[in-house]
């Protein structure tokens, strides 16, 4: 898909389909108002008789209106008259683009820069359109044997505005940057666990690499013994595929400029090992690596977009399997940083790598660290899947995450992570236990990790409950792509 921005008079656009707002008052958006008048009425007669509700999402296609030289108009609901919440306007947008994607139109011309919404700018307007339209698009039909052929997405998409502006041509570059870093988080994410193997996100990490000239490293299994990653090394103990620490590093300015780090989880099948998880909706831990596709995706938009600051992803990449070679429940590990582990729990299996990546970034000294995991099941009990947990030991950087979600609607939400929780994490055999008990699980996980990041602010998202669906829609979404890409162009602007 095409996008690009004009002010057009919207009822002379010779084009498949233009797209118009209208209000549940009855009201017309200046769009609509054009066309209402260039047809003589036409479209407010149709709202008089009550054929369209307008509520956000509800639409209407018209075929021929008279005066206006697009072939179709659709009318799409923007609710109530006034301002718009952020959702009602992605609501509207969504219904709209579904409307437009059903019809044959290959091209198209969309007036929904025009509501008001809270406080945000028509950059942040034409950075969801785009969003929403690849969303939309977005497929993985990779193993099926025919193509969705039905699919027809307009090539074409022009977004009118009144005036003309850079601020939405920005937002649909960012749009579009996004969409990509997207749509490698999701691939990744729904690429079946026998392909997307520890070794296979190394291949797709450095085929990445040389597309966005990162610097790319794969640590193999010997190399993280040297290191000591004793902890890592314990959960792909009882796999066949071998482990890899991926690094990839990103240099957006000075190379001597300090990077800011991304440690993504990257368990590319979490059967729970030993203590192996029931059977079923098993097949959905093949979404254990979405943190670290998020970390792939989120540098690769990063890189699209030429942010200038340094960004290194760090991805320690497992499979954590049964086996006779498995740890057992009471083995003990020794950590990278010396800390050593009773495993007691070999499905807590997360913050066991990611403890020994942390250690890694040190090297790095970086500004900040956050790692992304799909770290626990409490976590999805705290907070379902609208939002992502975010566990802190820096007020700022926190707030910075906050914020970057709430601009995306990529939301997360802070939880506390306080060394009281940290307690339940005491062992009699080792300098820690790698389990509290089931109170509290997401916030006990996150202190675990926290003994490995007093070197630097650090921040953890657990994407436990957003990083894929499951059911009918089951599928990866990509979170927190949004959230971290966002928080990246905030850093760089140097805010
Ligand atoms: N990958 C899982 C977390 C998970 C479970 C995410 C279900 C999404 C849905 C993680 O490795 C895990 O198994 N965590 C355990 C920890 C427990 C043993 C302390 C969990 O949440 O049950
Ligand atoms: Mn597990
Ligand atoms: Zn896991």
């Amino acid at each position: 898909m095409d996008f690009s921005i004009k002010s057009i008079s919207p009822e002379k656009q010779r084009t498949g389909c233009v797209v118009v707002g209208v209000y549940q008052s009855g009201k017309l958006s200046p769009a609509a108002k054009a066309l209402d008048s260039a047809s003589k009425g036409y479209i407010s007669e149709i709202l008089k008789r009550g054929d369209l509700e307008a509520s956000p999402g509800a639409t209407l296609v018209l075929h021929r209106v008279p005066g206006v030289l697009a072939e179709r108009v659709i009318l799409a609901g923007l609710g109530r008259d006034g301002n718009l919440t952020e959702r009602q306007f992605r609501d509207s947008v969504r219904g709209a683009l579904k409307a437009l994607f059903d019809t044959k139109a290959a091209e198209a011309v969309v007036m929904l820069l025009e509501p008001a919404v809270g406080g945000c700018d028509s950059g942040w307007k034409a950075e969801q359109i785009v969003l929403c339209a690849s969303e939309l698009d977005y497929r993985f039909d990779r193993f099926k044997g025919k193509q969705d052929s039905r699919r027809r997405t307009p090539r074409k998409i022009l977004l009118g505005q009144a005036e003309s502006g850079s601020a939405a041509e920005r937002g649909i570059e960012r749009g579009l940057a996004l969409s990509e870093g997207l749509a490698l988080a999701k691939d990744l994410g729904n690429t079946p666990p026998n392909v997307c193997h520890p070794t296979y996100l190394a291949e797709q990490a450095k085929a990445l690499s040389k597309v966005h000239g990162f610097k790319c490293q794969v640590l193999g299994q010997a190399e993280m013994e040297k290191l000591g990653m004793g902890s890592l090394l314990a959960v792909s103990r009882g796999s066949r595929q071998p482990p890899k620490l991926i690094v990839i590093q990103y240099f957006g300015t000075d190379r001597k400029k300090k990077p800011f780090a991304l440690v993504g989880k990257g368990v590319t099948f979490d059967t729970g090992g030993i203590s192996i998880k029931p059977a079923a909706e098993m097949d959905e831990m093949k979404y254990d690596m979405s943190g670290a596709g998020s970390v792939l995706g989120t540098m690769k938009a990063a890189a699209i977009l030429g942010l200038p600051i340094n960004v290194v992803g760090i991805i320690p990449a497992v499979e954590n399997m049964p086996d006779g070679n498995a740890s057992r429940p009471g083995d003990i590990a020794k950590s990278m940083s010396g800390i050593t582990v009773e495993i007691l729990n070999t499905d807590a299996e997360g913050r066991l790598i990611l403890c020994d990546a942390l250690t890694y970034a040190e090297r790095f000294e970086p500004v900040a660290v956050v790692d992304i995991a799909t770290l626990t099941g409490a976590c999805v009990i705290a907070l379902g899947h609208i939002a992502s947990g975010l566990f802190s030991n820096n007020d700022t950087l926190a707030a910075q995450l906050v914020a970057a979600g709430d601009y995306t609607g990529d939301r997360a939400w802070r939880m506390p992570a306080w060394e009281e929780y940290g307690e339940s994490l005491k062992s009699n055999f080792a300098d820690m236990a790698n389990v509290g008990g089931r109170a509290g699980g997401s916030i006990t996980a996150a202190c675990f990790l926290g003994r490995f990041t007093e070197k630097f602010p650090w921040a953890h998202l657990d994407v436990a409950g957003t990083a894929w669906k499951s059911g009918k829609d089951k599928g990866s979404t990509g979170r927190p792509v949004p959230l971290l890409l966002r928080y990246l162009i905030e850093r760089s602007a140097g805010r």
